[in-house]
């Protein structure tokens, strides 16, 4: 059974999908879960206490202080027994509250204590999804290291409405619970190693208003920081300009171009490895105007450009403060393999996360990313994976490599 022993910890929230929280029980204790039951106030309007009691074989927890009820093992010790919290369904207040990291009821005050694995399955109407709050409290949630499964898109419980909203399925939850418990990194598998990440663009100014950039999203990059944070890492993001939020747990520093990337990258050295996962930009404008340039009929400006430092040569080639791990990505349109291993030497780094950048793949900006590790000696292909996904995979080959001693 693949979830034999493992202890999760189930929140029900207030909406009309609790009603699948019932199989979903079923299926976590079919596969060898054993569960516990969470249910606030407003799920008790969708389903009872009855009905949970009878799928998980002990009552359901409600109250903060439950202090006459002879089973009531405190709020702490529900927070930190289990291997995972399951939130489903989450609702649009409920995660609300969670960014605010507010106690008011049971559900949330173990959501605050807890320091285990959250995996959130939202469920409300699309216009709620999609709302500029919800967004952002999506990515606030994201950043502090919560995961989440759905929501699907379809037919809502309100008639006529449809969109992406609808909680996914129960055996859709329960195998982003396995993801979560079995290929995310061990939380000490970097225990006591220091990780450097660039991340996202540069921007090289042409005039005070004026730059240069590229369309990195600094997804994988932040991926790849708060994934080390989390597997125990002593972190540093050196992060271009990008609209994500900070990780919770990493030192990031910003800066706008490739010197200060530069700059900053050497700062944070030493460290155990550096992964190279910023679009810095080739060149930088040599003639950068003092005052921004004007307009004048019929007269266009003329750049020149300068060649920008490669972080990635640099750091590879130090002579004293060299990571023992260097690892670089690569955005290729043709030939992958060939032109990585041709980059590994040239920059001097240990591995090449290759990754095809050609018309019609998402990996700019987009959340997938299909990619080949290579080294000297190997290739290793990966299939096309969520960005979180292809980070937890690397901090694992990574904390592999490192082994044990710093
Ligand atoms: O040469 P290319 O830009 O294809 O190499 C990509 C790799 O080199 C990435 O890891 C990127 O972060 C790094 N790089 C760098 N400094 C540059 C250019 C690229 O660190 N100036």
């Amino acid at each position: 059974m693949p979830l034999q022993g493992k202890k999760i910890l189930l929140v029900i929230a207030g909406g009309i999908a609790a009603y699948k929280s019932l199989d979903l029980i079923r299926r976590l204790r079919e596969r060898g879960a054993k569960v516990r039951v969470i249910m606030t106030r407003a799920a008790q309007e969708f389903i009872t206490p009855l009905a949970v009691g009878a799928v998980t074989g002990e009552r359901p927890f409600t109250e903060l202080f439950d202090l006459a009820a002879e089973f009531d093992i405190g709020h702490i010790r529900l927070a930190r027994e289990p291997d995972l919290i399951a939130v489903a369904p989450a609702t649009a207040d409920f995660m609300a509250k969670l960014v605010h990291g507010r106690g008011d009821d049971l559900a949330s005050t173990v959501l605050l204590a807890t320091d285990r694995r959250i995996l959130l399955a939202p469920a409300m109407n699309p216009a709620m999804w999609a709302n500029p709050a919800t967004r952002r409290n999506v990515e606030r949630l994201q950043a502090d290291g919560v995961t989440f499964a759905g929501p699907d898109a379809g037919e809502m419980a309100e008639s006529g409405e449809r969109g992406v909203g609808r909680m996914s399925e129960p055996l859709a939850i329960v195998a982003a619970i396995e993801k979560n418990l079995f290929d995310l990194p061990a939380r000490d598998a970097l225990a006591g190693k220091k990780i450097v990440v660039t991340s996202g663009p540069t921007r090289e100014p042409i005039d005070p208003v004026r730059y240069i950039s590229n369309h990195s999203s600094g997804k994988q990059g932040h991926a790849l920081a708060r994934m080390a944070a989390q597997a125990g890492a002593e972190v540093v993001l050196v992060s271009g300009p990008v609209s994500l939020p900070d990780p919770s747990g990493v030192k990031t520093i910003h800066v706008e171009t490739a010197a200060q990337m530069l700059h900053a990258t050497e700062g944070a050295l030493p460290a155990d490895a550096a992964i190279f996962a910023a679009a810095v930009a080739d060149w930088r404008v040599a003639n950068e105007a003092s005052q921004k340039m004007k307009k004048a009929a019929g007269k266009l400006p003329t750049l020149s450009f300068a060649e920008n430092p490669d972080i990635l040569a640099t750091i590879s080639r130090h002579s004293n403060l060299r990571p023992r791990l260097v690892i670089g990505f690569a955005a290729e349109t043709e030939n992958l393999i060939e032109n990585a291993r041709a980059k590994l030497l040239k920059k001097g780094c240990d591995w090449i996360v290759a990754n095809d950048v050609s018309t019609g793949t998402s990996t700019f900006g987009g959340t997938s990313n299909e990619v080949h590790i290579v080294t000297q000696a190997s290739v290793d292909s990966w299939p096309m994976q969520t960005k979180e996904s292809v980070a937890a995979g690397l901090i694992k080959k990574i904390a592999a490599s490192l082994g044990g001693a710093r």
